[in-house]
């Protein structure tokens, strides 16, 4: 996820540059640049780290000439922050540069046809083969705007691209598929940029590129044009009323609903180069190099920690892997036994919990191969880890983890069925089945996000004054009572306990009343009859009952909630977003913190 702007107008376009990528600061950064023309120069700037690392390094130049250009924030999904990744790329001639936030998935076999060609590059990065591509678009079809319709048709993956070219100083053309991308209308100059915040302070009037669109800005003028065809397309202006503040959080009251809306999204880039839809395959570059393991631990603390949970099913079941799941700061007190061949997976947003740090340390001090669950690139588990998969997700800044844990199950899933078609275990139904199902999950929670919500908002006023709540689940789902229990009581301060439903009648039982409620996951899965009984039991004991359940259910609870099915094990990516938004709802009604709870730290880096 990276920060991108452009501008052409009458101001000093370096400072305003800056400035905007500033305002796009929480989409995370670990390198920045820009690219600006001056003394018919097309200059590029990077630095590695903070924003302020790029002014100082421009502080020494004069950069007030310059009425356009274009800025960049990366923060990196894979590949290490330094300066060599940072944009703008420029193309080997240097007659254009341009920046980008995406993937370009089949850049080897375009990398290779430039060079061919006569092309050189400088850097490892697919940024740098598009703008190559772009030069020779342009070359071969005599246009910039033809050129970047000839390379953007060529190119497979997903992205948001600023094209600003050496011999066209005023004009900037940006172009979108799959990233966000929004274009900035103002007085006699105009912006485009990958969010709102970016022109904020100097317009308000935006217009939204969808896919397969692309825009030329000049400082007087503006156009939305096909990507194909380069026909004009007619836009609508939106007239913005948030502030800034509410514009880095999408028009959303709080970071943790824009994370939790931003689900489908995650699950789309976690997949991008790693499922092959055609063919129906799944492959994970990262663990190529290394043998399927014969056990597997997975150590992690908190919501990754369910991840690891809810991912020991596939893996067990589709993989034959046995996995062993373990709390991080357990582990590392409890002399485990460790087999040679076994395998750590710690999985972990942050990269830098201090528990689960150190149970990988422990793991390779013992000489047992780590492989890292990270998303956040370059982070100490990532660095530390013999092999690292990234989860792709964009930074998190809701303290409450929502779409972490959606991109680790989603990353558990490949792994599961990359393992499993490997060993030579996995039925090749499953497989199809698998990817079929995984490409209609986005746009299957896409559709449904609004409607959850509006449920869950319902449901949540009417329990909110609720003192505790059971989280119930079996299988696949009692990792997920667990996480539904740890979302209410973290930011809600309701306190709620998640327990597999066939451990009810062992003890816990004894608390049910009227008042003390219980919200259970009775999915049609192969459980469904018995999470049923268990209910039956709570309602025997007059227990009121939330139950989030697929259509075709025949509950007869206080309130069922249904939502729609996915193949098999994927129903569990519907489901989490309900327990997030219950929390979130119950959490807001009653006027809590909601993005910083009280006592909590979004990286828990001590003991
Ligand atoms: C809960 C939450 C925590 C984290 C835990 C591990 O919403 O955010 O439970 O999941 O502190 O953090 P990471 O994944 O960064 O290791």
């Amino acid at each position: 996820m990276c920060g991108i702007i452009g501008y052409t107008g009458h101001r000093p376009a370096v400072p305003l540059i800056i400035e905007g990528l500033r305002s796009l600061e929480y989409r995370g950064y670990d390198s920045a640049g820009v690219a600006f023309i001056q003394h018919k120069d097309l200059v590029t700037v990077r630095a590695e780290g903070k924003l302020a690392n790029l002014e100082n390094k421009l502080m020494g130049m004069n950069v007030s000439i310059a009425t356009s250009g274009m800025g960049h924030t990366r923060w990196a999904t894979h590949g290490i922050p330094v300066e060599r990744n940072a944009h703008p790329h420029m193309c080997s001639d240097g007659s254009l540069a341009i920046i980008h936030n995406g993937i370009i998935e089949n850049y080897q076999p375009l990398k290779n046809e430039l060079k061919a060609l006569g092309y050189t590059f400088c850097s490892e990065t697919d940024t740098e083969v598009l703008a190559n591509l772009i030069a020779e678009g342009r070359k071969q079809t005599g246009a910039l705007d033809k050129g970047i319709s000839w390379a953007l048709q060529r190119v497979e993956g997903a992205y948001a691209v600023v094209v600003y070219a050496l011999d066209m100083p005023g004009v900037i053309f940006g172009a979108r598929l799959s990233s966000p991308f929004v274009l900035g209308v103002g007085q006699g100059e105009n912006f485009v940029a990958s969010d709102i915040p970016a022109f904020l302070p100097y317009t308000r009037d935006a217009v939204f590129l969808e896919n397969g669109e692309m825009a030329r800005i000049e400082a007087n003028s503006w156009q939305v044009l096909d990507v194909k065809t380069l026909e004009p397309i007619e836009k609508q202006v939106h007239h913005i009323q948030w502030d800034v503040q509410a514009a880095q959080k999408g028009g959303y009251k709080h970071f943790m609903l824009k994370e939790i809306f931003e689900q489908p999204r995650v699950i789309t880039d976690c997949m991008t180069g790693r499922v092959d839809w055609q063919r129906k395959e799944v492959s994970l570059p990262e663990l190529d190099a290394l043998p399927v393991p014969r056990r597997l631990h997975i150590v992690a603390c908190g919501t990754s920690y369910h991840a690891g949970m809810w991912g020991r099913h596939l893996l067990e079941n589709w993989a034959q892997i046995p996995v062993n799941v373990e709390i991080a700061s357990e582990f590392r007190y409890r002399n485990p036994i460790l087999d040679p061949d076994d395998v750590i997976l710690v999985i972990s947003q942050s990269g830098e919990t201090a528990d689960t740090l150190a149970g990988l340390r422990i793991a390779r001090e013992r000489g047992i191969r780590v492989i890292g669950l990270c998303n956040v690139v370059g982070s100490s588990i990532a660095r530390e880890s013999d092999t690292v998969i990234y989860t792709q997700a964009g930074p998190e800044i809701s303290v409450a983890s929502t779409k972490a844990m959606c991109s680790q199950m989603t990353v558990l899933t490949l792994m599961a069925l990359a393992w499993g078609k490997r060993k030579g275990c996995l039925a090749d139904d499953i497989l199809q089945n698998a990817v079929t199902g995984l490409s209609k999950l986005p746009g299957q929670l896409e559709m449904e996000l609004p409607r959850m919500r509006s449920e869950a908002q319902s449901i949540a006023r009417q329990y909110s004054s609720a003192r505790s709540f059971f989280f119930l689940g079996r299988g696949q789902c009692y990792p997920l009572a667990l996480e539904g229990a740890l979302k209410l009581k973290e930011i809600s301060y309701i306190h709620a306990e998640g327990y597999a439903s066939g451990e009810m009648k062992h003890g816990p039982i004894a608390l049910i009343d009227p008042a003390f409620p219980t919200f259970a996951l009775a999915l049609s899965d192969g459980l469904y009859s018995k999470v049923k009984s268990n209910l039956e039991e709570v309602q025997a004991r007059s227990g009121k009952i939330i139950a989030l359940a697929n259509p075709g259910h025949d509950l007869n609870v206080d309130h069922t909630w249904i939502i729609p099915e996915a193949w098999g094990p994927l129903g569990s990516f519907l489901a989490l977003p309900a327990l997030q938004l219950f929390s979130y709802e119950a959490a807001d009604y009653l006027g809590k913190d909601v993005d910083q709870p009280r006592n909590l730290a979004k990286s828990v880096t001590v003991e």
